[in-house]
C-alpha cells in the first residue's frame, strides 16, 4: 500500500508534483487545501489565510485513506499516518523568491515563507514525527522530473534523497 505525504514551503512545487504523480502511478491525490474549509478554526487576517484546527484536519483526512492515497500540502506532515513515506520538496530561497513573487506573495507573507525554507522547517518537523523522509532539491528541476525523483523513492532507490544533503544557509544568510 502506497501513502506518500507531499510536503514543503509554498511554492516549491507540491500541487504540480503530486497531480504528475497521480497521473503517472494512477494514485488518488488528496489536496489537502480542499479539506482545510471542514477543518478551519479561522481566519488570519493579517496573513490572508484560514487558520487550521489540525484535530479537524486528521479527522478529515481518514476518510480518505483507504487504499493507495498521495496527501499533499504544507501540513500535511504534521498528520499522523501510519507507515507513510514523506517527501518534503525543497528550492533554493533564490528561486522560491522568484516563484513566489510570481505568484504575488510580498513583504511579510514572502519573507516568512522564505525564512522557512531557509531554515528546514517542513524538513525538521517531519522528521521529528516521521521515519521513512526524504527530501528532493526542486530549483532546477520541473514538476515532472521532480515526479521521477519521488518515483525512484517509492521504488526504494531513495538513499540519495535522505535528509541532510540540502542547506541553504549560505544563500539565505549572507
Ligand atoms: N519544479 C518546478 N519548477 C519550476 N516551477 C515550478 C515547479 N513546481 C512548481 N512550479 C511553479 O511554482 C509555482 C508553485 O507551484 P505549486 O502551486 O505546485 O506549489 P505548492 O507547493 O503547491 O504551493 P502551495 O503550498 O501554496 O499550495 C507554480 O507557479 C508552479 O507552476
Ligand atoms: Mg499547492
Amino acid at each position: 500500500m502506497l501513502r506518500l505525504i507531499i510536503t514543503g514551503t509554498p511554492g516549491t512545487g507540491k500541487t504540480a508534483v503530486a497531480e504528475e504523480l497521480g497521473r503517472r502511478l494512477g494514485v488518488r491525490v488528496v489536496h489537502l487545501s480542499e479539506l482545510a474549509e471542514l477543518a478551519a478554526c479561522g481566519y488570519d487576517h493579517a496573513r490572508g489565510s484560514v487558520e487550521v484546527d489540525l484535530e479537524l484536519l486528521q479527522e478529515a483526512v481518514e476518510e480518505h485513506l483507504s487504499g493507495d492515497v498521495i496527501l499533499e500540502g504544507h501540513l500535511a506532515h504534521l498528520l499522523s499516518i501510519d507507515d507513510a513515506r514523506v517527501v518534503v520538496l525543497r528550492c533554493s530561497p533564490e528561486v522560491l523568491e522568484r516563484r513566489l513573487k510570481a505568484r504575488g506573495y510580498s513583504g511579510e507573507k514572502l519573507r516568512e515563507n522564505l525564512e522557512a525554507e531557509a531554515l528546514d522547517v517542513c524538513l525538521i518537523e517531519s522528521v521529528e514525527r516521521h521515519s521513512r523522509v526524504y527530501e528532493v532539491d526542486t530549483s532546477h528541476r520541473s514538476a515532472a522530473e521532480t515526479a521521477e525523483c519521488v518515483i525512484e523513492i517509492i521504488q526504494g532507490k531513495g538513499e540519495r534523497y535522505l535528509p541532510g544533503k540540502i542547506d541553504w544557509s549560505e544563500d539565505f544568510f549572507r
